[in-house]
């Protein structure tokens, strides 16, 4: 039936893939794939939602100060539109894939403040009306809770935190505002810093919407069921909704039946779990095609960490998630 049909009839608003434009796709020599790809991606009813991995980063949206590019990030955003899939726009604040001139220089509060309010009117206001939801913060924790000690944590301390769901609620009322993190599957310290960014906004009356559980998980030693329940009741007893936004299960390479199968237990779990907690609304994978993964360029020796093989075959796990959005 297609992955969306499954989550649909499981009372979720979407089972999607993220994305990325033609020329930034993880390997090259593989333009002969496209064609197959495509017809997965956009064709084959799978996936109704989808995220640009890369386009609408602010390294591509502002190389320059003041100076804006939507060119990568259109492209994936007009091809969601053509196919009529809905878009998670994917991230606002970040410390990774800064341009230089974001890290280079000494700002002071002000200037800083300045710099965020200007990124996000102009990314947020070019997309307006067009994004489900919007990563306005990513990755802002350390494992234990604590604030990441980024550019933006440094000069205004959790003040830019605020900052930026302020504007982004401000210029586009109607996208869903996330805070996007990973390591937030299951409970632990870090679950309990992005509960307090949640609660932080809250008390100041600034609208958040959501919190994204990116989901890179590994076969080899993957949450139960029972634990990502447990962190994702944690956030919509919040009132907050949850997603899941970058779901990937990393394995040791090469894949075999031991690896695939507990590969498969952990998408089972963790997609259970968001079909089983009223408030888990959606799941996106970061990207299906295991050759286009992000995994194998950072963690040397691991990767098909995706739905479909290098041969488009699916992956054992494709049947368990299905499984898991059949099981309400
Ligand atoms: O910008 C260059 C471009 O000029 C060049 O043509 C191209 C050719 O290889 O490389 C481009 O940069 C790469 C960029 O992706 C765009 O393809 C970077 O080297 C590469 O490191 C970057 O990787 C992305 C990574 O974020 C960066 O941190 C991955 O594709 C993307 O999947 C990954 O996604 C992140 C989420 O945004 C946040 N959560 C974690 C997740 C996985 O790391």
């Amino acid at each position: 039936k297609g992955l969306n049909t499954l989550a649909k009839q499981a009372g979720l608003k979407y089972f999607g893939s993220a994305t990325d434009s033609p020329g930034f796709r993880e390997r090259a020599g593989y333009e002969a794939v496209y064609p197959q790809y495509d017809q997965i991606m956009w064709k084959s009813g799978e996936f109704h939602m989808t995220t640009p991995t890369n386009g609408m980063k602010w390294v591509f949206t502002e190389p320059e100060r003041g100076v804006f590019n939507f060119t990568e990030g259109e492209i994936v955003a007009s091809l969601a539109k053509q196919n009529g899939f809905m878009l998670r726009c994917h991230a606002l604040v970040w410390h990774s894939q800064l341009p230089d001139w974001v890290t280079a220089t000494n700002w002071t509060a002000a200037e800083l403040r300045q710099i965020i309010v200007n990124h996000i009117t102009h990314v947020v206001g070019h997309w307006k009306g067009q994004c489900y939801a919007w990563d306005v913060v990513n990755e802002a924790l350390n494992e234990d809770g604590t604030y990441r000690d980024s550019i933006f944590y440094q000069v205004l301390g959790e003040e830019y935190i605020k900052l930026a769901f302020e504007t982004a609620s401000k210029i586009d009322p109607h996208a869903k505002l996330y805070y996007n993190d990973y390591n937030l599957e299951y409970p632990g310290p870090k679950v309990t810093g992005a509960q307090n960014i949640v609660k932080m906004l809250k008390t100041a009356g600034i609208r958040i919407d959501g919190v994204g559980l990116q989901s890179h998980l590994v076969a080899e030693s993957h949450p139960t069921l029972d634990q990502h329940i447990d962190a994702i009741r944690s956030f919509s007893s919040l009132g907050v909704e949850v997603a899941l936004t970058e779901l990937d299960v990393r394995l040791t390479l090469p894949a075999n039946a031991t690896n695939l199968a507990e590969q498969n237990d952990a998408y089972k779990n963790i997609v259970g779990a968001c079909v089983q907690v009223r408030g888990c609304i959606g799941v996106t994978i970061w990207d299906f095609y295991d050759p286009f993964s992000w995994v194998p360029a950072t963690f040397p020796g691991q990767g098909a960490p995706l739905l479909w093989f290098e041969n488009f075959t699916t992956h054992p796990a494709y049947h368990g998630v299905a499984e898991a959005l059949t099981n309400k």
